[in-house]
């Protein structure tokens, strides 16, 4: 059975089981806000962040190099806008820990003050290193979030893109210095399988770390809008899938949502991850895509479609390096 929430390890802070991830907001390479999708405007992301809010989607995903920091800009505007709404909401983000950052506690105290800045708040729910690719130990990076923590700057601390050695590492690390680390955020969709069959699910769920889905419905090819026929615009290769071959999962999506009463490609795939006990974080551009989100919500896939779901999966790759950098 899924739960309704989850609460963050080491806190009271409590999230619901699907969230928003705001990467497209003020992104122009990737996304294409202000240059090809002309759609995406402060508008639609103010409607994607009421119609969520309104759903119970009230958990944000961002960082700080998601639009050179515009994406926490446009959240600390629309949190501004009206304080008793942000006091539902739950606001996730993350430190680029770049190779040439050494000196790494000054480094993230510094970018998390930043963040708080662009956001408006006194503290941030999570704070998640965005990727292993430090120089530096897990141990230096466990005293700068312990460091982060006692500040005051970050209630719960989390990680993305670890794998399960490292994940294991860095709950050690944090453990040593009296914390847990509460989350890792993965790619893990119908596109991306290998966490759960490498054991990087297992083993988060052994140490108390619950994992958050990235690119859940992949990237926007998972919806059913897109095709080998008609691609998506923009950057959007996680996992290195021809469409022809996404073709064939989104077909089987497509059966299995009929089976329950018409729900879309998107729904189901998000339920899915859902299932898995997963908490996906869905990019939304606008108020249309925000309320079909969160009708992944409220009904389950049965045991029979889960398993013919887990034989239509593709592994994926972990294609870290190129994307961190690119974008984080
Ligand atoms: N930690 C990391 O390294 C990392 C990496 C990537 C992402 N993330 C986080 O995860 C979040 C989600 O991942 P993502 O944005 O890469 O991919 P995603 O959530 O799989 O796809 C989001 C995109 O799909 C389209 N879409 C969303 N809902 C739709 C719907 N109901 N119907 C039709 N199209 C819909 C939109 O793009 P179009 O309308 O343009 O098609 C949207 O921007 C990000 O925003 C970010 O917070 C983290």
């Amino acid at each position: 059975m899924t739960p309704d929430r989850y609460t963050l390890a080491g806190t009271d802070v409590s999230i619901p089981v699907l969230g928003v991830g705001t990467w497209a907001w003020g992104d122009r390479s990737t996304w294409g806000m202000g240059s090809y999708d002309t759609a995406l405007t402060r508008d639609s992301i103010r409607e994607a962040w009421d119609a969520s809010i309104d759903a119970g989607v009230t958990l944000f995903d961002t960082a700080e190099v998601y639009g050179g920091g515009e994406s926490e800009r446009i959240i600390g505007q629309l949190l501004a806008g009206d304080p008793q709404q942000a006091s539902t909401t739950t606001v996730a983000t993350k430190f680029m820990p770049s190779p040439w950052k050494v000196q790494v506690r000054g480094s993230l105290v510094k970018s998390v003050r930043a963040s708080l800045d662009r956001l408006g708040l006194p503290a941030v729910d999570l704070y998640q290193i965005h990727g292993p690719i430090s120089l530096r130990s897990h141990a230096a990076m466990a005293d700068a979030l312990a460091a982060a923590h006692q500040a005051g700057l970050v209630k719960a601390v989390g990680v993305s893109n670890y794998s399960a050695k490292e994940t294991r590492s860095m709950a050690e690390a944090l453990g040593a210095r009296g914390m847990r680390l509460a989350t890792n955020q993965i790619e893990f969709s119908l596109l991306r399988r290998s966490p759960e069959t490498s054991g990087l699910l297992a083993a988060c769920r052994e140490l108390g770390v619950l994992p958050l889905a990235y690119s859940p419905i992949g990237q926007g090819r998972l919806t059913g809008k897109y095709s080998a026929s008609h691609p998506p615009p923009g950057k959007r290769n996680f996992s290195k899938h021809p469409m022809a071959v996404v073709d064939g999962v989104v077909d089987e999506l497509r059966r299995i949502g009929d089976k329950y009463g018409g729900k879309l490609p998107s729904q189901v795939a998000l339920n899915w991850v859902i299932a898995k006990g997963v908490v996906p974080i869905p990019g939304a551009k606008n108020r249309h895509q925000a309320e079909e989100n969160a009708g992944a919500l409220g009904w389950s896939i049965d045991e029979e479609d889960m398993d013919r779901l887990d034989q239509t999966a593709l592994a994926g790759v972990r294609s870290l390096q190129g994307r961190m950098w690119q974008h984080g």
